[in-house]
């Protein structure tokens, strides 16, 4: 921990911040964290001693709703983040305000149950995180925070995420504690699922593990990594389809709903393979490669009915069987029924195409990791379904207009596209999105806030 004035140091300040950011964001980079060490020292909660925190977003390039599967994804951590000046408090309260005032506070109690906020409020995300650390039996210290975030909200690029690994960070440190990254990713998914997503891991482990200019391959059961370095001579490209896709409401509850679909027919594939005398699977990441769902489920949806009598009579060998028929119990019935064969063909699909994304990647071969983006998008459009008509014709357009590869990325409904183009092309391809896409289909006459280009960055961490 240090004084503010330290932390205050633009010199210091500066060589801090190489590396973390482009060079040529240097500069206002600067300006942005010097603007929120000084809002904090005019604060109430202003304290002699301070830290400085930084979580990245991230942007993933393929492996879409696999993690809850315990099948990879290929990520990275980007140059858009969440920043924070935190200092320890000396009584049991966590007290977080926002640059943008419009967000209002954050403040609870340490020892107060979560949740405790409305659904949707951002004080969720910092709730779990300390509910996380506490169920760890670690002593926590209250503490006062004030955050910036450059990560557009509902937008799938993990802004929540960033704001839970953040929190756990202030609260780690604040409290003198350290936790090893692979713990921690794995603590901070957990903890998550308090605020009701049921979610997977990729997130939490991409903004803890990020490096600078590189991918990351990463898998599940047990959580490992391996960077991939992401070649100089082309770009990512984000392209927003300005349709708000937030972690709350219906998008989660369609989220909600693919989790479940998935883990029901590995419920069902697994019953099924018992009865052929084969080794039983709880998850789709542990069918072996090549695994063909269709030769255990049918073409057409499961009504609840169905499943329940499934899940009755076939899976006695089937662990989780009591969640799953309590799961299914709270879900409202889909009008097409439960798809569980579509669900599977995409998650063992885009298991293989991360594999051989990862490999292309190594090799060099950014066409075939653009043409894996292509079948991955279609795949998530038709088997998946959490495309939009916005991200589809996004991705139409881009696809039309020179790129290498591109796809939706994050959870869907809504949100983000990835656009992978070479470095001389970008101009040109950002002009015809700005033209075909914002302008002509939605008449946006400021394109520019829904297009970034990002790098691969470095993970969460304390900076100062
Ligand atoms: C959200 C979840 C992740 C992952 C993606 C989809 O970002 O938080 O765990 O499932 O959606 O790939």
């Amino acid at each position: 921990m240090n004084s503010l004035s330290v932390l205050q140091d633009e010199h210091s300040l500066q060589q801090t911040l190489r590396g973390l950011y482009r060079e040529e964001e240097l500069s206002a980079q600067t300006i942005r964290y010097t603007r929120l060490i000084d809002e904090f020292s005019r604060s109430e909660h202003a304290d002699g001693q301070a830290f400085l925190i930084r979580a990245p977003g991230r942007v993933n390039l393929i492996g879409e709703h696999t993690d809850y599967n315990d099948c990879p994804v290929l990520p990275m951590a980007v140059d858009r983040d969440i920043i924070g000046i935190c200092t320890p408090r000396d009584d049991r309260k966590v007290v977080v305000t926002d640059t943008d005032a419009s967000f209002g506070s954050c403040r609870f109690t340490i020892d107060e149950p979560v949740p405790a906020h409305r659904p949707g409020h951002w004080g969720n995300y910092i709730q779990a995180a300390v509910q996380g650390l506490k169920d760890q039996q670690l002593e926590i210290r209250g503490f006062s925070l004030m955050i910036d975030s450059t990560i557009p909200s509902a937008a799938g690029l993990s802004s929540s995420s960033a704001l839970v690994v953040l929190s756990a960070l202030a609260a780690l440190h604040a409290g003198g504690l350290q936790m090893e990254n692979l713990r921690l990713a794995q603590l901070a998914a957990a903890a998550e699922r308090y605020t009701g997503t049921a979610g997977g891991g990729m997130d939490q482990a991409a903004i803890l593990l990020g490096e600078t200019s590189r991918v990351l391959k990463i898998d599940f059961a047990p959580l490992r990594c391996r960077t991939v370095p992401f070649p100089e001579d082309h770009r990512i490209l984000i392209a927003h389809s300005s349709i708000s896709a937030p972690k709350t409401g219906s998008a989660m509850e369609a989220y909600n709903l693919r989790s479940l679909e998935c883990s029901l027919a590995a419920a069902l594939i697994g019953s099924y393979e018992v009865l052929q005398g084969r080794a039983r699977c709880t998850l789709l990441g542990e069918l072996p490669s090549g695994y063909d769902p269709s030769i255990a489920l049918k073409q057409t949806g499961y009504t609840k009915d169905e499943l329940q009598r499934h899940l009755g009579e076939l899976c006695e060998e089937v662990p989780l069987r009591a969640r799953l028929l309590s799961a299914l119990e709270k879900s409202a019935e889909p009008s097409e029924g439960f798809s569980l064969l579509k669900r599977s063909r995409h998650v063992l699909s885009e298991r293989r195409r991360v594999e051989q994304a990862a490999r292309a990647l190594e090799a060099g071969d950014m066409h075939s990791l653009g043409e894996l983006m292509h079948v991955s998008h279609e795949s998530c459009r038709d088997d998946m379904q959490i495309s939009c008509t916005e991200l589809d014709t996004l991705v139409e357009i881009g696809r039309q207009s020179g790129c290498i590869g591109c796809r939706l990325t994050g959870a869907g409904f809504g949100g983000c596209t990835v656009h992978l183009v070479h470095k001389d092309l970008l101009q040109d391809y950002r002009n015809q999105l700005s033209k075909r896409f914002y302008r002509d289909c939605m008449g946006i006459t400021d394109p520019d806030r829904f297009l970034f280009t990002v790098v691969p960055s470095a993970g969460a961490r304390i900076l100062i």
